[in-house]
């Protein structure tokens, strides 16, 4: 049994919170440890990060400041919670991780992918997802799905020019690397996004079993 550790990546709306949901029961079905967590948090303390992350504020936060609270999070985060789990051989299904630094503070912000990358083997080490979920939507529908749940977070703020460039960062990243990454088309009916999840778990199992 070897612990495994599947991200979901996507915009805001795309449907990773409703598809962890729905594959982890799938998984547990089959009787093994699953763990669901998110980025940023995960942590009482990573959650805090989280806080100042979104919050809405009247000042400009540096996107070198930005960068390096995501990976403070992140450092907690897998120190607390996501290396102990997939010691022990859980499942780890975590609604954001490091795609979302290239897509967000790369592509958002402008960030070099070589900074970003430099971080990345700082505070993880060699640890890379086994399997990332990437859901792609249009940018105007994730925008709406965003703006109709209400109050808007420092990220949800951005335009269209940004959202633009976070869809093209997190593309370029699946096709880059098919080996690991998945694309769902996530405009389709629910029902036919949980049918290619569905398609996964066998997969899933067999690799969980090692
Ligand atoms: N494929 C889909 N088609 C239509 N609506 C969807 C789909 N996937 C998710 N939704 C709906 O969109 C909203 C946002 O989904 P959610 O899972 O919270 O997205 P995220 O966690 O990526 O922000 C929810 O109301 C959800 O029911
Ligand atoms: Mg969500």
């Amino acid at each position: 049994m070897t612990g495994l550790f599947i991200t979901l990546e996507g915009p805001e709306g795309a449907g990773k919170s409703t598809n962890r949901e729905y594959l982890a029961e799938r998984l547990r079905a089959a009787g093994i440890e699953v763990l669901l967590t998110r980025e940023p948090g995960g942590t009482p303390l990573a959650e805090r990060i989280r806080e100042v992350l979104l919050a809405p504020i009247d000042e400009v936060m540096n996107p070198d400041t930005e960068l390096l609270l995501v990976f403070a999070a992140r450092a907690q985060h897998l120190a607390q919670v996501i290396r102990p789990a997939l010691a022990r051989g859980a499942v780890v299904l975590c609604d954001r991780f490091t795609d979302s630094t290239y897509a967000y503070q790369g592509g958002g912000r402008g960030l070099s992918v070589e900074r970003i990358a430099a971080l990345e083997t700082f505070v993880q080490g060699d640890l890379r997802p086994d399997l990332t979920l990437v859901f792609d939507l249009p940018v105007e529908i994730g925008m709406a799905r965003a703006s109709a749940r209400g109050r808007l977070d420092r990220f949800e703020l951005e335009d269209r020019l940004f959202f633009d460039a976070v869809r093209s960062a997190f593309l370029a990243r699946a096709k880059a690397d098919p080996a690991r990454y998945l694309l769902v088309d996530a405009a389709q009916p629910l029902a036919q996004v949980q049918r290619a999840l569905d398609a996964l778990v066998p997969t899933l199992l067999e690799r969980h079993r090692g």
